[in-house]
């Protein structure tokens, strides 16, 4: 297959994007295929090439995560402040290819925004459609639907920073709580409130990604996420940062002790293998996710949400479950891949 690796973009998960996807597409071209790893904003100039002459069998990508979430400012100087998100030639390369291999993170690949403007130019790519992504990426629509299909998700409030006061927090879900941008991933924004006096640093840090917020009762208790491939339910893997929470730093910069198989009962992989799959459903998920739990002292599993573009470098969450599952990490890359090729066949 010819498949272009996307990502990067104007996303603050730009970096984690960037290194999934060189990883992904060293690993699809592992396997015997042509690849092509192709920035979204950045674009790619064809200089008089076709867009077929520059899938590669043998990529050299290396990028890595600091300790900062990326400059954006900085990348849009570099292509002049272009407001338009989808770079040169990406369109043009994107029909060249068999599948895209979605590798965003966060913003228009993560929010069904690019998965429609492939459904109508009628690009094949990987995961969830647009429709599932954006029920997934708002953080309070799909704790709205978790709620009504039944599935526990900690109370919040939703929050309009424009608009509301610190005082709505204290009278509906209180303290200890959670502040998180409505629509972000990697942690990016997100802290843990134990004193009133922390609340208006807090949603100010939210409020530089985004004018609304979901404000969330903070939840005691071990930390999980659980993929989902195919129809299927991965061993789940417990995630314990070596101190505070699952941050941005602990997520990236190997601070965190995560095992998996998870050592949990029966009776809890029970009960986050149905979880995940009734999520995988209300939330119109497809192909693969990751779902993120926390299981308290009392039993008690919340779901605090559902990823549909997890991280896929071979240490992230998801391919150390498909690992543990049996499926290294390029067949993995290779199925997702697949599932897309199948799009609108049916
Ligand atoms: N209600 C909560 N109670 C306790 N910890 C939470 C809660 N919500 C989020 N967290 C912590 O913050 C991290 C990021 O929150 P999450 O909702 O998964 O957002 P993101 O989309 O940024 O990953 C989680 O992995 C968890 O460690
Ligand atoms: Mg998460």
């Amino acid at each position: 297959m010819n498949i272009v690796v996307l990502a990067g973009g104007l996303s603050p998960e730009r970096d984690v994007s960037l290194v999934s996807g060189g990883l992904i597409a060293r690993a699809l071209a592992g396997r015997g295929h042509k690849v092509f790893l192709l920035d979204v904003y950045e674009g790619v100039s064809l200089e008089g090439k076709t867009p077929a002459e520059l899938f590669t069998d043998s990529p050299e990508y290396i990028f890595s995560i600091t300790h900062e979430v990326p400059d954006l400012e900085e990348i849009r100087r570099r292509n002049g402040y272009r407001r338009e998100l989808v770079g040169e030639g990406v369109i043009e390369v994107c029909r060249a290819a068999d599948v895209v291999f979605i590798a965003l993170h966060g913003d228009m690949g993560e929010n069904g925004q690019i998965q429609a403007l492939f459904d109508i130019l009628r690009i094949k790519y990987t995961g969830t459609g647009y429709a599932g992504s954006l029920l997934a990426m708002d953080k309070d629509i799909s704790k709205r639907l978790l709620r009504l299909g039944g599935v526990p998700t900690p109370d919040w409030v939703y929050y309009d920073t424009k608009a509301d006061r610190p005082e709505k927090i204290l009278e509906t879900v209180g303290l200890p709580c959670v502040v998180k941008p409505l629509a972000c991933g990697s942690s990016v924004g997100v802290s843990m409130i134990e004193e009133p006096g922390e609340l208006e640093a807090a949603i100010s840090l939210a409020a530089g990604y985004g004018r609304y917020l979901v404000v969330e009762k903070k939840i005691t208790g071990r930390e999980f996420s659980v993929g989902v491939l195919d129809g299927r339910v991965l061993p789940p893997i417990e995630i314990i940062p070596k101190s505070g929470f699952y941050d941005y730093v602990n997520k990236y910069q190997g601070l965190t002790e995560e095992i998996c198989p998870a050592n949990i009962t029966e009776a809890d992989f029970r009960k986050m293998a149905d979880c995940s799959l009734r999520v995988f459903e209300i939330l119109r998920l497809y192909g693969y996710a990751r779902i993120d739990y926390i299981l308290d002292a009392d039993g008690g599993l919340w779901c605090l949400e559902a990823n549909t573009l997890p991280g896929m470098t071979p240490y992230s969450l998801l391919p150390q479950e498909a690992a543990a599952a049996g499926i290294e990490y390029g067949e993995l890359c290779e199925i997702i891949a697949r599932q897309g090729l199948v799009r609108f066949d049916n």
